[in-house]
């Protein structure tokens, strides 16, 4: 079924163009600033096997108080997932797995060897990876950018920005396109859909604003063939998508609040399945 071997370790710079679907379900786990989310995933579908299972993420988010949310998630889904490995997803930058950065986590995550303590609670293993680089494996895997092997760039709208760049199905991790400095500005202090709320911005005024901007210099810096764009905000993607004049085609997300958790799954399969 695999038709590749070119995974890496999560401390990998590639993921495989075409992995392999597991037989048994893998599970994925989102963790967030304000809940923590996982389910087992059918990696021949990237459906969920099972409903999700969401718990809040713990007043105080260290990396020990999250793993032992995390380890009671793993422990309601154990006859599903048997003793596979997990993805796992954070919204920071993860490398060779040590947590660099912490956005709207506690910031003891920083410099944090967060995989292995993820590996030490759960005893099994684990893939750490950055949230919007889950979610872009998952799109180009089953969702907007299905069969996509030219370059694609996922961003997510949320509270901040986050990104994915993925060639040829291959991932380049952390690239965090958000934190781009774009007139005098970290960008997703502009443009992000916290921004727009928090400025009680139109959908077109957002759009023609900033996202025009913030979307054309990302694109001047990496001429993605088709930009996908996440966040929950893209549900309403009718609103400002058509206003944006790139060269890109630029597609919302298929998998909306999935793709954190399916990305994660089939990235644990394939780097360490
Ligand atoms: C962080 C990224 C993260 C994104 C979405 C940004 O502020 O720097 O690592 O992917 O938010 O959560």
């Amino acid at each position: 079924m695999s038709e590749t071997t070119a995974a890496s370790g999560s401390d990998g710079v590639a993921s495989p163009t075409t992995g392999s679907a597991s037989d048994r379900p893998v599970l994925g786990i989102d963790i967030g600033g304000s809940g923590i989310k996982g389910a087992p995933v059918d990696l021949h579908t990237g459906e969920f096997a099972a409903d999700r299972l969401r718990i809040d993420t713990p007043a105080d988010s260290t990396p020990e108080n999250v793993a032992r949310v995390v380890a009671k998630i793993v422990s309601e889904f154990t006859d599903q997932i048997g003793d596979g490995p997990i993805g796992v997803t954070i919204p920071a930058v993860v490398n060779h797995g040590i947590t660099r950065s912490a956005a709207n986590i506690d910031k003891s995550w920083i410099d944090h060897p967060a995989e292995k303590t993820f590996e030490d609670v759960l005893g099994r293993n684990i893939v750490l990876v950055n949230d919007a680089d889950a979610a872009g494996v998952a799109e180009v895997q089953y969702g907007a950018a299905k069969g996509n092997l030219g370059v694609v760039l996922l961003t997510t709208l949320g509270t901040g920005i986050g990104s994915a760049l993925i060639h040829n199905g291959m991932l380049v991790p952390n690239t965090e396109f958000g934190h781009l400095e774009i007139d005098g500005h970290d960008a997703e202090s502009r443009a992000s859909a916290k921004f727009k709320e928090d400025k009680g911005l139109s959908y077109k005024k957002w759009a023609e604003k900033h996202l025009q901007r913030y979307y054309e210099v990302l694109e001047s810096l990496t001429w993605p063939d088709l930009i996908v764009v996440g966040g929950g905000v893209s549900r309403k993607s009718e609103k400002f998508l058509p206003l944006l004049k790139l060269n890109a085609e630029i597609v919302p997300a298929k998998l909306q609040n999935s793709a954190g958790i399916v990305g994660a799954a089939w990235l644990a399969h394939n780097w360490k399945g």
